[in-house]
């Protein structure tokens, strides 16, 4: 099971696990962003995509139950020269804002399904109108695959799940498929994830 200690440990090391350069498909999603724009990023992890998402001018908050995680992500923020606020909290039961981001970034989190729906409930609570989500997650075709996720399937993310779970949102993307990952040392060589833009109406 996952729990914010085992992310700690794998934390621990001087390496980033991810790497420090943002996703590529939230990178690819920079022509969406404007300065000012209010971002979060949840699960967070070393900080790669709240620290990016801060150099492009947004106000950026990084959440994570990971501690350790954070602190490198405060450690790449300050060494970049970017401004990001961290929050340390476990996404199924934070205390979701109300309409408080224009942009919430949801890469590579993997939940247990109850949690995944409260925390799934919390997006949709916390996304002001007009606000965007952009998430990349494993499938369950990412079984046996060396380049990453979850080994129990019950965690894995599809695209019926995130119709499923973001009813109501608009669909700018949503792509299930296979993509090459080169993001640091655990997301390596080619894997089955899910893809998707979409936005609160409003
Ligand atoms: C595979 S890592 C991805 C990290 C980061 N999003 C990235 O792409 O570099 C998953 C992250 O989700 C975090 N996480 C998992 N379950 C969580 C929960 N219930 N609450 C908060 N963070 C969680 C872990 O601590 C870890 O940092």
């Amino acid at each position: 099971m996952s729990t914010s200690l085992a992310w700690d440990e794998r934390y621990g090391g001087g390496a980033f696990q991810f790497g420090e350069a943002p996703n590529l498909f939230l990178l690819e999603q920079a022509h969406r962003l404007r300065r000012g724009m209010r971002a979060l990023s949840v699960g967070d992890g070393e900080g790669r995509n709240g620290v990016w998402l801060a150099e492009q001018g947004l106000e950026a908050t990084a959440l994570d139950w990971s501690s350790v995680g954070l602190a490198k992500a405060q450690a790449l923020a300050n060494r970049r020269g970017a401004g990001i606020t961290t929050v340390v909290a476990d996404l199924s039961r934070w205390d979701w804002p109300e309409k408080r981001f224009d942009l919430i970034a949801w890469i590579y989190v993997h939940l247990p399904p109850e949690d995944r729906a409260a925390a799934c409930a919390g997006v949709l609570r916390a996304l002001a109108p007009g606000g965007l989500l952009v998430m990349e997650c494993f499938t369950p075709a990412q079984e046996g695959r060396r380049s990453g996720g979850p080994k129990d399937p019950s965690l894995l993310w599809s695209r019926a799940l995130v119709e499923q779970h973001f009813a109501g949102l608009e669909v700018l993307a949503l792509l299930e498929g296979a993509v090459w990952l080169d993001e640091g040392p655990r997301h390596q060589g080619l894997a089955e994830v899910v893809r998707a833009v979409l936005r609160r109406p409003g």
